[in-house]
């Protein structure tokens, strides 16, 4: 595991901007798996100005997104695909259909993870994951569990993702309670991975995450037996390491 510690939020920011930049410079036709949440907005926007300055070029380049909440639609500006339009592929010139997230309306949701495996498999896998990290070490909406989830699958949320996601939501109401998320399994395909942490309330994860025993309680713990893993943070979430 490479660790990059930077000063503060924008600091990571650019620390990650860069290495995905890089990435795309020496394969643009990489495949991107990419990630939601806060964390990777600043990551995005970078991305987004590199572009716009004429320093990058996404038109060969195709992504797979890690997760999607079930139920919701694309126009919902909750939905994973939403997101990533709005921070992203509107931003850059990513070609619409290299763009991949799994269907969290699709009528046999079994299925649709059967597909959606089969699609980042055909890809042959993301050269570059970039992950964040849950408050309880999830990664992707791969949920501290008994065992790590090979592949894409169904997962329902806990307790502590609905509350932490429900700031997104008018009310804790509205947030589903069930994803379709890529596997462990999935994830650790990857031909290289971008761990992402910012702030102090995640210290205690980044330190669990990082140093603590390989255990599916914390299921980013297992980027600990990925062989090329950087994890970039800022000094707050680092406090701990
Ligand atoms: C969601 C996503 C994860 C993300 C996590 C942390 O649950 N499924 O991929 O890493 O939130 O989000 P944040 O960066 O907002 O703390």
């Amino acid at each position: 595991m490479r660790i990059l510690i930077a000063k503060d939020y924008d600091g990571m920011c650019q620390n990650g901007a860069n290495l995905i930049a890089a990435q795309v410079l020496l394969k643009p036709e990489s495949v991107l798996g990419l990630a939601t949440g806060s964390t990777p907005c600043g990551i995005y926007d970078r991305l987004a100005g590199k572009y716009s300055a004429g320093e990058l070029d996404f038109s060969a380049v195709r992504s797979v997104n890690l997760d999607e909440y079930v139920g919701l639609p694309p126009e919902n500006d909750q939905s994973y695909r939403y997101f990533m339009q709005k921070n992203l592929f509107s931003r850059i010139n990513i070609r619409p259909e290299n763009t991949h997230v799994p269907n969290g309306l699709a009528e046999d949701i079994e299925a649709e993870c059967r597909r959606y495996e089969q699609q980042v498999a055909d890809y042959g896998y993301p050269d570059l994951q970039l992950l964040g990290i849950g408050l309880n070490g999830h990664i992707g909406f791969n949920e501290p569990a008994g065992d790590f989830p090979a592949l894409t699958h169904r997962v329902a949320l806990t307790e502590s993702t609905i509350n932490a996601n429900s700031r997104f939501f008018k009310s804790l109401d509205e947030v589903p309670r069930a994803a379709i998320t890529m596997g462990i399994g999935t994830i650790m395909r990857a031909k290289k991975i971008l761990l992402a942490i910012s702030g102090e309330n995640k210290k205690e994860i980044a330190r669990a995450a990082i140093c603590g025993p390989v255990t599916p309680q914390v299921p980013a713990s297992v980027l600990q037996l990925h062989p090329d893993v950087t994890v970039i943070l800022d000094e707050a979430a680092a406090a701990l390491l």
